[in-house]
């Protein structure tokens, strides 16, 4: 039966927080590239969610040993990637389906990759046409677009790709992928997507160059790379719900600490800046990308803004920044956005049915919406299995009283948000 949340109105609160969720991003990156290595990595602080879970499943399946104290792991890759006896579950995890598929397309074996109802229908032609130009051999249900996908690992052929999306799914494919073929290979995009991939790749020693005219060139492999020896910091995206709560929660204040500073990652943050907030970035350290704290202040009420532009670096984000649109000033616009359809849900269409039956009037485009800022009331509404839009709408109700359905799906990538959430507010339980 699914859960439901009920949350409580709420006055002020002041939150110090070291223990939002690791980064997801980085965590599965972190369970895939230790395989390129011939050495154990030791990774702190490693994402106890679902997806990355499934990621570092597969890992073993693949044949990695894993020792794990908490969150802390250490994986030690096998001699040569065995090919596994059974179908690899990705779960829920976009992330972990899409780059095993690059990962493994170069890979000796067959290797066949599922994932749950929601990720079985999302699009994976976006990686398998470019990996069949160089000579991939993959299938899945809709002639390849759609998992389970079957793959037959064989040597590839390098790729000059300049590609049509913006996506660190896609980019972090087609480089895997590329580490396996016999030349150099050339990856472009039009706006750089999240780029942990190209950090943490070149940190082990790979040849993963961008040049000055924005083509990544990747050097296949001669050996293994040296191990991962990461602490993963916590992830923006996550931070992000509390940086909502705390923009739109009067006399209230938030630090969020030892977080990815990665500009690719915190764009919705300066989005909620210039929607009034009071927001400081810290940097402290820098362990493959910039790390620090960002503190939030509540400055008064927020104002309408649009958002059209860089939607790679906020697209996670736009979620949780609706909901702070929805209790702006005026009407907020965002556009350019069509790969929300394709995220966990179609978040276009989820997002604006949760504010509808806030009784917040709205406007729908094929590739983005409007929102008219006003009182948000309370109200019902379902995630349709999507985390992002369930923790949304439960900050949402710190507001106006929300009932979130169908709330199971926060543990793919953040289990203790709702502890979290209980140092700031009152929340009553229901089944
Ligand atoms: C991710 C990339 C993004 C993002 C997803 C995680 C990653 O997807 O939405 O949550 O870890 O590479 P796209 O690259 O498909 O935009």
């Amino acid at each position: 039966m699914k859960k439901v949340k009920v949350l409580k109105r709420l006055n002020g609160f002041n939150l110090e927080c070291s223990n939002i969720a690791p980064d997801k991003s980085i965590s599965h990156r972190c369970a895939i590239f230790s395989l390129l290595s011939d050495k154990t990595s030791t990774i702190e602080n490693f994402l106890l969610a679902e997806d990355t879970l499934a990621s570092l499943s597969i890992a073993k399946q693949l044949g990695a040993e894993v020792e794990q104290s908490g969150s802390n792991i250490k994986i030690k890759p096998p001699q040569k990637l065995k090919e596994p006896e059974e179908i690899l579950d990705c779960g829920n995890a976009g992330t972990a389906i899409r780059l095993y598929i690059g990962f493994l397309s170069g890979v000796d074996g067959l290797f066949i990759l599922t994932g749950d109802k929601y990720l079985r229908v999302r699009p994976m032609k976006r990686v398998v046409e470019p990996l069949r130009e160089v000579g991939a051999k993959i299938d899945g249900r809709e002639r390849g677009n759609l998992a389970p996908i079957v793959i037959r690992g064989k040597k590839l052929k390098p790729f000059k790709y300049n590609s049509p999306i913006n996506s660190a799914q896609v980019k972090s494919a087609l480089i895997l992928a590329s580490l396996r073929a016999y030349s150099k290979s050339y990856y472009r995009e039009s706006i750089l997507s999240r780029d942990h991939t190209e950090r943490m790749l070149r940190g082990m020693g790979a040849g993963v160059t961008t040049l000055d005219n924005g083509w990544i060139e990747i050097t296949p492999l001669k050996k293994p790379l040296k191990p991962l020896n990461i602490r993963v910091p916590s992830d923006p995206s996550s931070g992000f719900f509390f940086a909502v709560a705390t923009a739109i929660t009067p006399n209230s204040k938030s630090v969020i600490k030892n977080v990815s500073l990665n500009k690719t990652r915190v764009e919705a943050y300066n989005i909620l800046k210039e929607m009034g907030a009071d927001i400081e970035f810290i940097e402290k350290e820098n362990i493959y990308e910039p790390i620090g704290d960002i503190i939030i202040k509540y400055n008064g009420k927020l104002k309408g803004v649009r958002v059209d532009k860089n939607i790679a670096w906020l697209i996670d984000e736009l979620p949780a920044l609706s909901i702070a649109m929805a209790t702006a000033n005026g009407v907020s616009v965002v556009k350019n956005a069509k790969e929300l359809r394709v995220k966990e849900s179609d978040r276009i269409s989820t997002i604006l049915e949760g504010l509808n039956r806030c009784g917040i009037e709205t406007k729908e485009f094929s590739d983005g919406y409007e929102i008219v800022g006003g009182e948000l009331k309370s109200a019902r509404v379902n995630s349709h299995g999507d985390h992002r839009v369930a923790m949304s709408f439960a900050i949402a109700g710190l507001v106006a009283g929300v009932k979130v359905e169908d709330i199971e799906c926060i543990n793919t990538s953040f289990p203790n948000f709702f502890d979290i959430l209980t140092k700031i507010t009152n929340i009553e339980f229901e089944d």
